[in-house]
Parts: C-alpha cells; structure tokens; sequence
C-alpha cells in the first residue's frame, strides 16, 4: 500500500495514512533510544537532491538513510546537471535508473512531481516553494508526543502565512483534524487556492479553520503557537516592509499571555532569528535596530518551547516516510 509511493504533498495520503506514518515516527524514535537495530532500507542507494540550503532535512535524510542501512547520497546544485544542462524528465530516468529513493528540496514543485512521474522511484519531496510535508509529520508526531492526541487541539500559525509551511500546516490540520488558524496581516494570507483545499478536509474532519488578521482572536485558546521565518528562501522583497508588517505577530512573552493558556506549546521549523548570534542576525540588528524577528529570544528559550525535540523528530518522521515506502518492513493494511 505505501510501496513505492511519493511523499510530494500531504494529500497524496489520506488521513489514516498520515496518522500510520506520525505512529511510525514514534515507534523508530523507540527503536533508536533503545539501540535496536532496524535496517529495513539495506542494501539501497538513496539520491539527495538540493537546490537550497539545508540543516534539518539533509542531516535527517542521511542519518535516517544510514540507520535505515541504506547508502545516501548528496547531489547539491552545482554537483549536478539538472536544471543547467539536463531536463527534470531526463535527470529524472537517469536517477531513477541508479537510485531507489529520491530525495529534492528546490523551489518549484513540478520539479519534485516530475522527478517522481519520470523517475519511477518514490520521490521525497524536502520542501518546495508550496510545500514541507516531511516537516508534517515531525511536527504533528511533536505534537501528539506531548498532548497525547491530536483531534480537538487548536494550532495556531502566526506570521508569514502563504509560505510553504502556513500551506502545509493548514492542510495537513484540517486533514488530522485539528483546528486550525493562520494568523497573518491580509496581504500575507494564504491564497484562495490552498484554503479551498483545506476547507474541503476540515468539513470532512469537522474542524475549524480560521484565517485572520485579528491577534487576538486567532491566538486565544490555542493549543500549539507555530511560526516560521519572515522572508523565506529565494524571496526577494522589501525587507523594511515586511518587518513592519509582521513586528506585531511576534511570538513574545505578550503574545503568548494572549493564548489564555500557560500549557501552549511553541513551535517553530527552524533556522529562527531569535537573537543576533548569525550573520543575517547581527545584519537585522544594524540595519533595523532589532535583534528578534518572528519570535524572541526569551519565547524561543522558554520551557513551552519545543523546537528542539521538533527538529529532532525531523530525523525519526523522515526515517518512518523512506521505510514505509521503501522499506523492506510489514505494514498493516491502512486505508
Ligand atoms: N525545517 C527545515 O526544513 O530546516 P532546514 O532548512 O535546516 O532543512
């Protein structure tokens, strides 16, 4: 059932599917701690293709490759000839020729859908432009590792909403059904197109979706508060006028309080600029004066932060996606 299949988008599984693989990812955090073995890729040879810069992902494809006792391989840029000097479809026969598993983080997901269409192996899609589903299922493990369930909690996205994370995290909710804000000035919204997607699972889910500018209305009550960087990979934009509008959807002390609960959990994909100890960091500072963007130092500290463990279950959710649909490993019939 999961043999041989891509992970491009988070609705290329159903809802039961996704949960098999957030369960999986906690049964291979188990098997890690305790040092059993659990080889279920040996013998494969597994492509990483990046476009984009990268920590979580490509140090989770390859320790989940190697654990999984299968042979990753990095394929940057400017190692390769996709994109320069060979067509996705032709790159793509070629891979799939060599390779049994491919992973691409890049900018345009048709790259990612043509590399599975034309490379006849399962494809990993590890981030595009539209989408982040591997950070899905670790983000959603994350949270059901804490609260112990996941239907009935309300998250909370809040800050740049039509990046590829707002668009996952919207969809991927209202699939699992959890209720599910995007918390985000009006012209940073996600469009039309991705709350369609989303509204048709969460009747199906019976959850809430809301898409607000209102701080306060979209915060309070929520379970989970979620933010990701102002200014994604490859955007070129004002970036004076995008800290203006995004300084009030700061993860803070005050914005928290807002939430009404002392029990929020805080999550962020990460990288975060969270303090001025990187060279963009310390660039903000001088050019704007501020020394935190998206979320505060003391917010990104704090004991309701789970971004740590959220980073390392990056590497387990990513290990659960390659086994189940490559994986030499028996799978109960999940529809
Ligand atoms: N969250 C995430 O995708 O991190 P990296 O960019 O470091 O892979």
């Amino acid at each position: 059932m999961f043999q041989g299949r891509s992970f491009l988008k988070e609705i290329d599984f159903t809802k039961k599917e996704l949960n098999y693989l957030i369960g999986l990812t906690g049964h291979l955090k188990q098997l890690k701690k305790q040092n059993i073995p659990h080889e279920y890729l040996k013998g494969k040879n597994i492509a990483l293709l990046f476009e984009k810069t990268s920590t979580r992902t490509r140090a989770a494809f390859t320790v989940a490759a190697n654990d999984l006792g299968a042979h990753p391989e990095f394929l940057g840029k400017d190692d390769i000839q996709l994109g320069h000097k060979e067509s996705t479809e032709d790159t793509a026969k070629i891979l799939g020729s060599m390779f049994d598993g491919i992973e691409f983080r890049g900018f345009k997901q048709a790259v990612a859908e043509d590399l599975a269409k034309y490379s006849g192996v399962p494809v990993w899609n590890g981030l595009t432009d539209r989408w982040h589903p591997t950070q899905m299922i670790a983000d959603f493990y994350t949270i059901l590792e804490h609260f112990g369930k996941l239907e009935g909690l309300t998250l909370a996205y809040i800050g740049d909403g039509r990046n590829n994370v707002a668009n996952s995290l919207l969809v991927t909710a209202a699939i699992l059904g959890v209720n599910v804000r995007i918390v985000a000035p009006k012209k940073l919204q996600p469009t039309e197109e991705i709350q369609e997607i989303a509204t048709v699972y969460a009747i199906n889910s019976n959850v809430e979706i809301i898409v607000t500018d209102d701080i306060e209305a979209g915060v309070l009550g929520a379970d989970v508060l979620y933010t990701d960087v102002w200014v994604s990979m490859g955007e070129e934009i004002d970036f004076k006028a995008r800290i203006d509008d995004l300084l009030p959807y700061q993860i803070n002390a005050e914005l928290f309080a807002k939430t009404g609960k002392s029990e929020t959990i805080i999550l962020h994909c990460l990288p975060a600029f969270h303090d001025t100890k990187t060279k963009t960091g310390a660039q903000i500072a001088e050019l704007y004066g501020l020394t935190e963007l998206e979320i505060t130092d003391e917010a990104f500290r704090s004991t309701s932060s789970l971004v740590f463990t959220q980073g390392e279950n990056r590497m387990h959710s990513i290990k659960a996606i390659m086994a189940a649909t490559l994986g030499n490993l028996y799978i109960p019939n999940v529809e």
